[in-house]
């Protein structure tokens, strides 16, 4: 038998983390779209940013688009968990096409709330991050000239609107917590008279799992962050780790890991971000159990129960 001895290594696993609901429902609807219709079933956009996802998605007959135009007519389509700007769901009704809407519950609440504040008559401040699937989407809800984008404290002193302007704000669901709190308040001392969502549009998955990682991050050595570079709510988390003074990195799947990182390494804290599935972070576990003789802890920030409802059109 082998007597070599392995370092140990303590792994604070982080909880919550992975999947959330929806992304869990984003992935179901896929599914039961290829069912229902069979395939191919399009998807606009990646259904979640997750390469492990969506190819287990398209060797299941999914075939992924950037936009409606690459959609035969006669296919079903689907639109991505970020949510759309109104022009796509309008532009597929208008080519009479199937389509069946994956956006997250949390995020379609965003965008009424964006309608209510238009028709209130109020201009809209937009917190997010330029580019990303889901504020194109939200600010896709209303009229260009009614929303303005603003991604950091610095953009809020370059606004030109007055103490006397109509205004309110909305976020984009994956921020960091602790930036938003501080470009809110840089907005409401710019602009006492700004008003906000009824409750705040950072979702539940987001907060909890920057939350868990708060916990871990102070006693590990390294964070690692199973997400990919696109993914918004995952590259929060390694800012969160970081902002603590503790280094992280980003990987996709346990390949990535270089073992030199583990040199004079005695703790890593492991988190997945909301569109990376547990079999990655098992993957994880098992590729430092290679070099190490690994002890799991869980911490657990919050218990999660959320689950969302399928469209009707798929449960019918
Ligand atoms: Fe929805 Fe939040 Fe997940 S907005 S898709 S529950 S990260």
């Amino acid at each position: 038998s082998e007597a070599t001895e392995r370092p140990g290594l303590t792994l604070l696993i982080a909880a919550p983390r992975g999947f959330c609901a929806g992304v869990d429902r984003a992935i179901e609807i896929v599914e039961r779209s290829l069912e229902r219709y069979g395939a191919p079933v399009y998807v606009r956009h990646e259904i979640v940013h997750n390469k492990y996802v969506v190819d287990a998605l398209k060797a299941q007959g999914a075939i992924f688009v950037e936009e409606l135009d690459e959609v035969p007519d006669d296919a079903p389509v689907v639109f991505s968990a970020h949510g759309v700007p109104k022009s796509v769901p309008a532009e597929a009704e208008r080519r009479n096409m199937i389509y069946v809407d994956a956006t997250c519950p949390l995020v379609s609440k965003v965008h009424r709330q964006a309608e209510r504040q238009i028709e209130k008559g109020q201009h809209i401040i937009f917190i997010g991050h330029a580019g990303h699937p889901e504020v194109i989407g939200t600010m896709g809800q209303v009229d260009e000239g009614d929303i303005t984008l603003v991604e950091t404290v610095e953009d809020v002193a370059t606004l030109s609107f007055s103490q006397e302007d109509d205004l309110s704000y909305l976020t984009q669901t994956t921020l960091s917590v602790d930036d938003t709190a501080e470009i809110i308040a840089a907005l409401e001392e710019r602009y006492p008279q700004i008003v906000g969502p009824k409750a705040e549009d950072i979702c539940y998955a987001t907060s909890n799992r920057q939350a868990a990682v708060k916990i871990i991050a102070p006693g590990s050595d390294l964070v690692l962050v199973i997400g990919a570079p696109n993914s918004s709510n995952s590259l929060r988390l390694v800012e969160v780790a970081e902002r603590l003074g503790t280094n992280a990195r980003l990987i996709q799947r346990a390949d990535d890991i270089d073992p030199a990182w583990l040199e004079g390494i005695g703790t890593i804290g492991l988190t997945a971000g909301a569109s990376a599935p547990e079999k990655l972070v098992r993957e994880v576990v098992e590729k430092l159990a290679e070099w190490r003789e690994v002890t799991e802890q869980t911490i657990t920030a919050a218990e999660e129960k959320m689950v969302f409802k399928l469209p009707r059109q798929l449960t019918e």
